[in-house]
């Protein structure tokens, strides 16, 4: 076999390899979290990184306190579907936004959304 053959081969073989790897982790669509995030506002509360201060966590401090907790989704999307009672840094306490998605209550894109916040 040429060298030439031999290279188009290995790097045939490094592309599989990947292929095989990649759908080992739940394949989040980070664009879609975003934009049912922004639909529903929670940019008001909430930012993604450490730094602004706003009413809720940013994302970032969700994901570090979940980190290696399997109960994670679940009890996230129980926080953003059942309007639980919610602490405001000021100590007043209001029900938790309750997510919309069209269609209602569609549980793919709310998931999407928890593994996506997980993920920052
Ligand atoms: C009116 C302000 C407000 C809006 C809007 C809001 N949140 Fe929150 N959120 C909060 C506050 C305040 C907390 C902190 C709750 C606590 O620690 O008791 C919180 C907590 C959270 C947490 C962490 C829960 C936990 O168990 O630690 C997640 C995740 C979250 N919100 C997601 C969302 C999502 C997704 C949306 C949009 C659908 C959203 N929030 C909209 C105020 C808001």
């Amino acid at each position: 076999m040429s060298n030439v053959a031999r290279s188009a081969l290995a790097a045939a073989a490094a592309s599989v390899a990947i292929l095989l790897l990649a759908p080992a982790a739940y394949a989040i669509d980070g664009e879609a979290a975003l934009a049912l995030a922004k639909k529903n506002s929670c940019f008001k509360c909430h930012t993604i990184e450490d730094g602004k201060e706003k009413d809720g966590p940013a994302y970032k401090k969700v994901a570090e306190k979940y980190k290696d907790k399997p109960e994670a989704e679940k009890r996230i999307i129980e926080h953003i579907t059942t309007g639980e009672t919610t602490k405001f840094a000021d100590g007043h306490e209001e029900e938790h936004k309750i997510i919309k998605t069209s269609p209602p209550k569609d549980m793919e894109q709310i998931k999407n959304l928890v593994q996506w916040i997980l993920s920052q």
